[in-house]
């Protein structure tokens, strides 16, 4: 691929009409992407490729000014609200940036930034261009009443449901605010719990997020907000909208004023002031931004004055006084040698390739997951191909592409295998994975240890994957029960295993038998229960034998179980293995939970209704939630057919006007509290 910015484009070799028919062409890819990018945070190329299309399309249109027009690609920021959401229109409207990979054109950008000053100085911070969903909150005297996705920079799509779910953005800002503020930020998944997440999908068949980015942008446009609080977003935050009161005199200000307020904010903000300065900061940030814990596609250089900012104010599409500097992705080519299966702990078998090793992104890659056997067809990757390495969300690597100009005729296609490479059991088909049909296979029996073993569940040390898998051969493990059977005796048994390792491994599994219910609950490998949602039933239920015995109603009920989790738990304690399974446990004297005899009988008077809050409320949204979830009710984002109340406060708009149309029955704060006691 080209680079985009450093070399000129050969304008003379396009007639007029070969660059009308290109510009046409240029949009319509554009356009096509933003759809795929905004409207379903599925895009099928890298922001670098759509970067090269965009900028392609603008030096078409400087060249050919009869071919400009308002609505091009190039004037304006992608993206349409979602239909189901209802829409939200921010009050100054969010703008986006111009981009760059060219460190001259970011020395252009200061040197503009100069002559537009004349004789004042100048001071430029830079930040980190966090690649999260853009997000806007708004809070009135200090609370959070909106939050918006930028859509089309005017209008988003209220996703405050789903926002107040994360555990870093205040519902109230701490201290002094002013009557009325929007804070712009991005909202993103870790890239530490980015690779857990995609390793989970490959077990249960399902596609894998391409990055962090779209799996923050899948999990904020759920319209269930359980689902998008078992997600573990987080934000961080650089700038705001409107404004009332005084206002800072400088960006650095406005930084301390919302970390002051309670926001998260960059932990690295660099500064500069002239050329040098400033392209220094951006390589430093190049190296910084690996250790950040959000994926960072590039750094934000942001002229400081906020006078200076107002005065020179924006084109179209962006502001004149900031500028994107975007790190080019750090890829490398290498062979691919050959094509393993790895089983999983759920049976599923993900094909993974084996690769000359090679450095890309600070460190060594030998192995990438490639997922499933559609993904393989759909990138038609051979054994003995060159292929192209990237790290996904700068952690996990993959295979983004095939070099196919350079095969030879000796590349092989790969077929997935018809028995399980770990116990030869036949394997079938279930969604786009397939999986081996046996229950007693030696590779799942070793995953369903390691994982009940591990830090996120039992957390017992030295129970890690060698040792494990010693032990599974040795015969001494067979189940996770089997753990409570080790003796000192056959462990000393084991190669390698000395008196103190012995010692230490066993007082590690004593002590797990006290472990918190959610690390037991998270560790049985229910599918779909990852550690939210296993403390959330475990607060819920109290018991284990609570929960075997609940119904798929009762724990639809709780904020973070949707309706596959509530089938997936269901359906786990109704199968006969498992509940031998946890007898053994039981009889291991394992902490199943205590009844909590306090607590009031549960009082189930919202059962199965569906709630949709909006307006201002003299409670916050979160707790009138909580609330509703206690009674046995559900609350959702957006009206539809499905919803039975609204709770509206004051100020309430299309949602309310939605419910009256639809007939919903529609409450106040008052109605509300009689109706909850
Ligand atoms: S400032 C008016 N600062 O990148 C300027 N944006 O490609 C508004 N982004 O729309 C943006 N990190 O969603 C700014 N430190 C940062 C950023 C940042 C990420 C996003 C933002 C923006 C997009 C432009």
């Amino acid at each position: 691929m080209s680079k985009p910015s450093s070399e000129p484009l050969e304008l003379f070799d396009h007639s007029a009409t070969r660059a009308s028919t290109r510009v046409r062409e240029l949009r319509e890819q554009i356009e096509r992407h933003n759809r795929l990018y905004y409207e379903h945070a599925a895009p099928e190329i890298s922001d670098y490729e759509f970067d090269a299309l965009l900028r392609e399309l603008a030096e078409l249109e400087n060249a050919h000014p009869e071919l400009a027009s308002e609505d091009s690609p190039t004037r304006r920021v992608g993206g349409k609200p979602l239909e189901e959401f209802s829409s939200a229109a921010h009050i100054v409207p969010m703008q986006s940036l111009d981009n760059t990979y060219s460190p001259e054109e970011l020395r252009e950008f200061v040197t503009r930034i100069r002559k537009l000053a004349e004789e004042r100085s100048i001071h430029f911070t830079i930040e980190p261009k966090v690649d999260g969903v853009a997000i806007s909150l708004l809070y009135e005297n200090g609370r959070l009443v909106r939050a918006a996705t930028r859509g089309d920079g005017v209008t988003g799509d209220d996703v405050t449901q789903n926002v107040l779910t994360i555990s870093n953005i205040p519902h109230r800002l701490r201290g002094e605010a002013p009557s009325q503020i929007e804070i712009r930020g991005e909202v993103y998944l870790p890239k530490a719990i980015f690779a857990r997440l995609n390793a989970e999908r490959d077990e249960e068949g399902l596609p894998p997020f391409a990055n962090p980015r779209n799996a923050a942008a899948g999990s904020i446009k759920q319209l269930d907000p359980a689902v998008t609080a078992s997600r573990k977003l987080a934000a961080v935050f650089y700038g705001t909208g409107v404004w009332t009161g005084d206002q800072p005199a400088i960006g650095r200000e406005m930084f301390a004023t919302l970390q002051k307020w309670g926001l998260p904010i960059s932990e690295r903000i660099l500064e500069g002031s002239d050329e040098d300065s400033v392209n220094a900061a951006v390589q430093e940030m190049g190296e910084l931004r690996h250790d950040f814990a959000y994926e960072t596609d590039g750094a934000v250089v942001k002229l400081d004055s906020l006078a200076m900012r107002r005065e020179f104010g924006s084109t179209a599409k962006a502001p004149r006084w900031a500028i994107a500097y975007k790190y080019e992705p750090e890829r490398a080519e290498t062979k691919l040698l050959d094509i393993t299966i790895q089983v999983g702990r759920t049976g599923t078998l993900t094909p993974v390739a084996e690769l000359q090793p090679v450095f890309v992104s600070g460190s060594t890659v030998s192995r990438a997951t490639l997922h499933n056997e559609e993904e393989i067809q759909r990138k038609d990757i051979r054994i003995g191909d060159t292929v192209l390495i990237e790290k996904a969300g700068e952690v996990i690597p993959a295979v983004v592409e095939v070099k196919k100009e350079l095969r030879n005729g000796s590349e092989r296609a790969f077929e997935m295998p018809q028995h399980c490479p770990s116990c030869g059991a036949p394997v079938s088909k279930d969604g786009v994975a397939w999986k081996c049909t046996s229950h007693t296979c030696g590779a799942q029996v070793r995953r369903r240890i390691e994982h009940f073993a591990s830090k996120q569940a039992m957390d017992i040390e030295g129970l890690g994957e060698a040792l494990v898998a010693q032990l599974v051969e040795a015969g001494l493990l067979n189940g996770i029960s089997d753990i409570y059977r080790l003796d000192r005796k056959s462990l000393l048994n084991l190669e390698r295993m000395g008196e103190k390792s012995a010692t230490n491994l066993l007082a590690a599994i004593a002590e797990s038998r006290s472990k918190p219910l959610w690390r037991l609950l998270h560790g049985l490998g229910i599918p779909h229960i990852g550690v939210t949602s296993a403390r959330d039933l475990a607060n819920r239920f109290h018991t284990l034998d609570a929960l075997a015995s609940a119904t798929e109603e009762t724990l639809l009920g709780i904020h973070s179980i949707g309706e596959i989790m509530a089938t997936a738990i269901h359906t786990w304690f109704q199968n006969q293995e498992n509940r031998a399974l946890l007898e053994s446990l039981r009889t291991a004297g394992l902490n199943f939970g205590e009844a909590d005899t306090t607590a009031a009988p549960t009082d189930q008077r919202l059962q199965d209704t569906i709630w949709v809050l909006t307006g201002t409320l003299s409670i916050s949204r979160e707790e009138a939630s909580e609330m509703i979830r206690r009674l046995g009710g559900k609350v959702t984002g957006s009206v539809s057919k499905k919803t039975t109340h609204l709770l509206a406060g004051d100020d309430a708009g299309s949602k309310l006007d939605k419910a009256r149309e639809l007939g919903v029955p529609v409450l106040d704060d008052a109605a509300f509290r009689e109706l909850c006691g």
